[in-house]
């Protein structure tokens, strides 16, 4: 098949459908009716010569033929977006998109960051997604954004990782929780009732791998996706839990919390800038990484 057989109009309609999963959620999107973009994708698929979606259930799914136009479309887009940055850059501007998704726990040092990097580029339009470990590691082989920020990059995927800033993780208890004086162990705290980040997080993957290395179980009261709900859980008096330092602020102790001194603890993970290695990075991106790497000390906040 010609590739004149294909419009960029068609290529974004069947991106938008692939990406929302329904004809009548990107119809609504792409302000169509969903005849016309049903239509859109029968045209492209008689051009291809295979469906590119197919039913399950009430759903519709990507073939395998859906599959590589979509990555094909992203490719694509990656290199417009270099286009549109080399020719910008050539004009002397500094603009553009940026795409970031970073692991919930990255979304605390954010701001002190974001805030430079908007203020020397203020035509740079930028586009956060926050969510846990396993949904950033599917949007980065998906190729969805330009950069990702998490502790673990993936080992099965072909990545350029930088760890840029160290990301420990504490066990806290309630302020006024009784337990022995002095260091702990995690056998003292196996008996009681912790609150944890759900399966599929960054944070709970570290904590899994420790408990494993360390024979030790623990009493899992509640698996929760929110730091924050976790931190507030263990000020009322809950339980114990495993969290982010960057999660607890300058003083814990004034939201109730106190850090626990226990062997093996914090756990130590940095976190890494990624992206695909075949990814051609877009000014912004580079620009980011420019200044996500210097720009911090490595410090997070210390003391309880
Ligand atoms: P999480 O990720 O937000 O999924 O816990 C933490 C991390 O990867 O550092």
């Amino acid at each position: 098949m010609s590739r004149r057989h294909l419009t960029s109009r068609q290529l974004e309609t069947f991106v938008t459908v692939a990406r929302l999963g329904s004809f009548s959620r990107a119809a609504e999107a792409l302000h169509l009716t969903q005849p016309a973009v049903s239509i859109q994708i029968r045209q492209i698929a008689d051009s291809v010569g295979l469906p590119l979606f197919e039913q399950s259930g009430r759903d519709i799914r990507l073939t395998a033929a859906g599959h590589e136009l979509l990555q094909t479309a992203r490719e694509l887009d990656d290199s417009w977006s270099r286009f549109a940055s080399a020719i910008d850059a050539l004009k002397g501007l500094r603009k553009g998109r940026l795409r970031v998704a970073l692991v919930t726990t990255a979304k605390y040092f954010l701001p002190r960051m974001l805030g430079n990097f908007c203020r020397r580029y203020p035509d740079i339009d930028i586009e956060l997604e926050v969510a846990n470990r396993a949904r950033i590691v599917e949007r980065l082989r998906a190729n969805e954004d330009d950069l990702y920020i998490m502790s673990f990059p993936p080992e099965e995927l072909d990545v350029v990782a930088r760890p840029f800033l160290d990301n420990p993780l504490v066990v806290i208890a309630p302020v006024d929780y009784p337990l022995p004086a002095g260091p702990l162990t995690l056998a003292d705290l196996v008996a009681h009732p912790f609150l944890l980040r759900e399966a599929g997080s960054g944070t709970r993957r570290a904590i899994d791998r420790h408990l494993l290395k360390s024979g030790h179980a623990l009493n899992v009261k509640l698996s929760l996706g929110s730091n924050e709900a976790i931190r507030d859980l263990v000020a009322t008096g809950m339980g114990l839990a495993i969290l982010s330092r960057h999660v607890l602020g300058e003083s814990p102790a004034q939201s109730g919390i106190r850090i626990l001194e226990v062997e093996g603890f914090p756990l130590r993970q940095p976190w890494s800038v990624v992206h695909l290695r075949q990814k051609i990075l877009s000014l912004p991106a580079r620009a980011f990484m420019d200044e996500l790497l210097p720009a911090l000390d490595g410090a997070p906040p210390q003391g309880g």
